[in-house]
């Protein structure tokens, strides 16, 4: 099928290269034009596991373009992905000014019936607020599809390879048609593609995000209450899990979540909930204890230094999650511009995120190329992100490079006992 993407970003690079990988001609659009030189080159503008082999196999193959120019992709295209970013507005409702923006110029440049798919994150209601736009610049037919986008950064090309599943929000049977066709390759292991009405298609990706937000924000609460009464989390969330019920995913205390998606989602789903007068309480508490769960490394080192000023705490992981680069509402940021403020020094170590951490942090903080090389002379190592190669360290070196061996564990990815034995004072989350 010939297939246009605009928005080349975590979400649309990923949903390109993927649908070229099964065959299709893709058109990726972007309008930063250093970000398609750069994918013309074969280069990754964002960091995520095996995106630059299908990047660079289906470009050689001639089913992957990049261009800035919408009009030529819309024109040469069936299936028009919309995949532009819906960050929080001010009123912490999602912003669409991309999302109808992108569907203006689609309809300026239709030559012919186009299905139009919303794959950002919107809010209910957003397909035929994007069918009326369309609808007012062209004459020619078309049909809206809603078709939200499940991927994790970090295995989005795994998770777009090998769905849970696809959901299609199509009111057009000519257009579900098409849809379930082009992701047919991606289901032959029996992953449902489940149609439906577009409300409860764009409903269903905030009610997944929001589910899993509650989850962290449940659990972190459960840590707290293990800390005050001495039992330990791990054990709890083990006998959790086991509950079929329940499972074991997700159940992982922390220091909260963070990323380009979980704060704004829970947002925007309270907001447009509230708007027709629904108050969605849970998300209130949610959002709450998240909050409150940033601050928790900070709360464990104020009780552990007298102060914090003129203290050298050396920071590991930056990126809101492992084997991404993104920072955006990552939960480090407000730990690192804490630390500065309370007057101590930061050196900090991420293997992927130094690039993006200097937008936030410029020269306030000391990057290093290498995570033991930010430990020289730390009076303390915060953990705030759960990367692999953190897990095995050379602990041994680590005590000898440290002024005082204090480690604070945001993930718990070390074992309390084992820590105690190694000499090091120890905090973790919930044990
Ligand atoms: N990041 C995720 O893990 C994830 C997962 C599922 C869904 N989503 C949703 O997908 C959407 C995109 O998220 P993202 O993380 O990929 O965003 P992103 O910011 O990484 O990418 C957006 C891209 O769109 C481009 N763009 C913006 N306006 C444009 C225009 N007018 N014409 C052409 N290109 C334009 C930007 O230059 C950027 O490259 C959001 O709605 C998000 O909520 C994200």
């Amino acid at each position: 099928m010939k297939v246009a993407v605009v928005g080349t970003g975590y979400v649309g690079l990923v949903v390109g290269a993927c649908l070229a990988e099964s065959g299709n001609d893709v058109m990726c659009v972007d309008k930063d034009e250093a970000k398609v030189r750069m994918l013309r080159r074969g280069k990754s503008p964002i960091y995520e596991p095996g995106i630059e082999d299908l990047l660079r196999r289906n470009k050689s193959e001639g089913r992957l373009v990049f261009t800035t120019d919408l009009a030529k992709a819309v024109r040469q295209s069936t299936i028009i992905f919309i995949a532009v970013g819906t960050p929080q507005g001010e009123d912490g409702s999602a912003d669409l000014q991309h999302v109808m923006g992108v569907a203006r110029q689609i309809a300026k440049a239709m030559n012919g019936y186009k299905v139009i798919v919303d794959k950002s994150t919107v809010p209910v209601g957003t397909a035929l607020k994007v069918r009326d736009v369309i609808r007012r610049e062209t004459t020619h037919p078309f049909s809206v599809v809603s078709n939200p986008e499940f991927l994790k950064q970090g295995a989005a090309v795994d998770d777009f390879m090998k769905p849970d599943r696809v959901v299609i929000g199509a009111e057009d049977p000519r257009a579900a048609e098409l849809m379930v066709a082009l992701h047919k390759p991606f289901t032959r292991t029996g992953a449902p593609i489940m149609v439906m009405d577009c409300a409860s298609a764009e409903l269903s990706k905030y009610a997944a995000n929001a589910m899993l937000a509650t989850k962290i924000s449940f659990m972190n609460e459960i840590a707290n209450v293990c800390e005050v009464y001495g039992a330990d989390v791990d054990r709890v969330r083990q006998a959790m899990g086991a509950d079929r019920r329940i499972g074991p995913a997700f159940l992982f205390p922390g220091v909260g979540y963070g990323g380009s998606c979980f704060p704004k989602d829970v947002k925007a789903l309270m907001k447009f909930s509230a708007d027709k007068k629904y108050d969605f309480k849970i998300l209130k508490a949610v959002e709450a204890v998240n909050e409150s769960q940033k601050r928790l490394l900070l709360r464990k080192m104020d009780g552990h230094f007298s102060t914090l000023k003129g203290k050298t705490i050396a920071v590991w992981g930056l990126a809101f999650k492992p084997k991404t680069d993104d920072m955006r509402e990552a939960p480090a940021i407000p730990f690192i511009k804490a630390l500065l403020e309370k007057g101590a020094t930061v050196h900090v170590y991420d293997p992927e995120a130094m690039t993006m951490a200097k937008n936030f942090f410029g020269t306030a903080v000391t990057y290093h190329k290498k995570n033991y090389d930010a430990l020289k002379g730390a009076d303390g190592l915060a953990v705030i992100t759960e990367w692999q190669e953190f897990r095995e360290p050379d602990f041994q070196r680590m005590r000898k490079l440290m002024k005082t061996p204090v480690v604070f564990d945001g993930r718990n990815i070390y074992q309390p006992e084992q820590m105690k034995e190694l000499g090091f004072v120890y905090y973790s989350v919930g044990r």
